[in-house]
């Protein structure tokens, strides 16, 4: 899932089919262990779930096979385009596409059970403020999951100076009033962090 350059709108490639089909290949499987990761968050029926930056729904349409409801916020109308595509296709009807703002998701408050964000926090303009209106759509014992690249050279993923090393990642998260109530360390490429609010 290397993103290539140049980078445009919402710091996300220009090339946007091209992103897309790099969330969505089969490959990204090897390493992106996604029954693995849904299997770490622990979702029950019942439940809300939210993916922030989800994309293309890669583990949004996952988590929806669990939640009783996801929504799938992004900020990007073309991604969102191709999220309707595959819920289409899925057959799923509990996922909500949400068209987000750069600096707020537009979700509930106390709604969420999960908050799960994957790939995406060094794209918000400002993290930690960013955390903070998540944590306000938690319900009480909700959690807030970020899935990220370690910050060095690798195969895949976006180039090491966009990256969020996952030691700055837990001081801006306690920044915003989170502590680590988890961590999941199976992924190759990526730390695994689940949070709560303080
Ligand atoms: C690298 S992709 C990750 C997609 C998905 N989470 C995955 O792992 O397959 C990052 C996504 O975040 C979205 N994004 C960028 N800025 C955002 C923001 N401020 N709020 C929500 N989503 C954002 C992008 O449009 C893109 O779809």
């Amino acid at each position: 899932m290397s993103h290539g350059h140049p980078h445009g709108q919402h710091r996300n490639p220009e090339d946007l089919e091209s992103y897309i089909a790099r969330m969505e290949d089969p490959e990204r499987a090897s390493w992106q262990k996604p029954d693995e990761v849904l299997r770490a968050l622990a979702l029950a029926p019942g439940q809300l779930a939210c993916d922030i930056g989800a994309g293309p729904g890669y583990f949004a349409l996952r988590m929806a096979r669990t939640a009783s409801h996801v929504f799938a916020v992004d900020v990007e109308p073309r991604i969102l385009q191709a999220l309707q595509k595959r819920i289409a296709k899925s057959g799923l009807r509990n996922v909500t596409p949400v068209l987000g703002l750069d600096d707020d998701p537009l979700i509930p408050e106390q709604a969420c059970d999960l908050i799960f964000v994957a790939n995406t926090y060094h794209h918000f303009p400002d993290g930690p403020a960013y955390l903070r209106r998540l944590a306000r759509s938690l319900k009480p014992g909700g959690r807030i999951a970020n899935l990220d690249f370690h910050r060095r050279e690798l195969p895949v993923g976006p180039p090491v100076e966009h990256k969020v090393a996952r030691d700055d990642f837990l001081r801006e998260a306690g920044a915003a009033g989170l502590e680590l109530a988890d961590e999941h360390d199976f992924l190759p490429y990526q730390y695994f962090l689940v949070l709560r609010p303080r």
